[in-house]
């Protein structure tokens, strides 16, 4: 393949990358593993399992609670994975909360909006394309509240539309909750424009930045958002653990979401005083393994570059979509112009899930279904789809073999 500078760096460097990922070795149904659900998590590079072998191994301690050398270990390791992320996404360190995940993240902002901000008549606004995580949330504070839900419709090529958008933004709009990189379509949002558009009314913006974190450079501070979500299992890190960034003015406004050890203060029955965030919203013992794997997963990223990851991505992209285009009967769903590695298709009448069967059969693995994107599924009036989707670890070999199994398991559907 024709590659550019920048980006010939990774394709030369491929063999070695993968090489980092054990996982990738093995054969799967007598084939070699092709591993393309990334969307739903990514494999883990040899450092993230190692950094988590050696806390269990060697320091293994609850953090913040002991004058002991391993819980003054376990303490700083996990605060410097904090710094970590902060540093990944340029944020300062107290404004990043660990969390469970994306979905714990923009449930502990909505709990927030709900108890404190939100009144009869507000709206909240979502998008057409958004993963069950960012709108169940705000539909259950939205009904509580008798606020009201708003989406932003999108094209057939799977964009937002920018102009109803813009129409949407009024005084009772009391955040705008956007995913910046659709999980089933791969679009990328124009976050940048978003929050502009939305701060010109003095309305706050939440990315759900899940699906951008291994693939698009995130600069909160740059961008101006308010509030922005990852998981660390999507970014070559461990599950359970990721992150709510917020702006701190926001954490210092929003309540605790959970009560317990570890966000109070000082305790009384009669009354509790929290601790500063981010720990405010930390309650009980934390992920802390978890969260060491994450830092280890973005130092591990920010070696390789997200730039570079990103650039790689976009060719191996193109070359897959030009790849499966040829398959007969194939239509993709989602054909933004800005768009990442996640590309979902369906092949004339067949049924996703029996296609990701008989791919899986061939050592293939890709995600088939409604991804958690009903209503956008709904959108265009089909069940759920066949959905690829890349890493850096993953090359034209893999592209060629997901096209050689769709090609065989069309032709067995018959
Ligand atoms: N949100 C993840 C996905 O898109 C699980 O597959």
């Amino acid at each position: 393949m024709e590659t550019t500078t920048a980006e010939h760096i990774i394709w030369q460097e491929q063999d070695l990358i993968r090489n980092e990922f054990p996982i990738l070795k093995q054969t799967v149904n007598g084939r070699p593993l092709v591993y393309l659900d990334n969307g739903a998590t990514t494999q883990k590079p040899v450092s993230v399992i190692r950094s988590m072998q050696e806390y269990y191994t060697m320091y293994n301690s609850n953090v913040h609670r002991g004058v002991h050398t391993l819980s003054q270990q376990a303490t700083a390791a996990y605060e410097a994975a904090r710094h970590q992320v902060a540093a990944f996404i340029g944020a300062h360190h107290h404004e990043v909360v660990f969390t469970k995940g994306t979905t714990d993240a923009i449930n502990l902002v909505a709990n927030g909006f709900r108890k404190d901000i939100l009144k009869e008549g507000d709206e909240v606004i979502i998008s057409a394309m958004e993963h069950h995580s960012n709108i169940v949330p705000w539909q259950l504070a939205c009904e509580e509240k008798n606020a009201k839900l708003k989406v932003i419709p999108i094209t057939d090529k799977g964009e937002l539309e920018m102009d109803v958008f813009r129409s949407m933004l009024n005084p009772r709009v009391k955040l705008v909750s956007v995913a910046w990189v659709s999980n089933t379509m791969g679009t990328v949002n124009p976050v940048k424009e978003i929050i502009e558009l939305a701060h010109e009314q003095g309305i706050p913006v939440m990315l759900d930045a899940a699906q951008a974190a291994a693939h698009i450079p995130i600069r909160v501070h740059e961008l101006d958002v308010d509030f922005l979500a990852l998981s660390g299992h999507k970014l070559f890190g461990p599950t359970g653990i990721g992150i709510l960034y917020g702006k701190e003015s926001w954490l210092d406004k929003l309540p605790p979401y959970q009560g317990g050890g570890d966000m109070i203060k000082h305790v009384t029955f009669e009354k509790t005083t929290y601790s500063e965030p981010p720990l405010k919203f930390e309650a009980g013992t934390p992920a802390i393994c978890e969260a060491i794997g994450l830092g280890a997963a973005v130092a591990w990223a920010s070696k390789l570059g997200i730039h570079r990851i990103g650039a790689y991505e976009h060719q191996l992209t193109e070359y897959a979509i030009a790849q499966l285009k040829a398959i007969p009967g194939l239509r993709f769903i989602g054909e933004a112009e800005h768009r990442s590695g996640a590309i979902s298709f369906l092949v004339g009448d067949t049924h996703p899930s029996d296609v990701g069967v008989l791919l899986d059969q061939q050592g293939i693995a890709v995600r088939t279904g409604h991804h958690c994107t009903q209503p956008l599924c709904d959108r265009f009036g089909i069940p759920g789809t066949v959905r690829a989707s890349l890493a850096v670890y993953n090359n034209t070999e893999d592209i060629d073999r997901l096209v050689e199994g769709v090609h065989k398991a069309v032709t067995l559907l018959g």
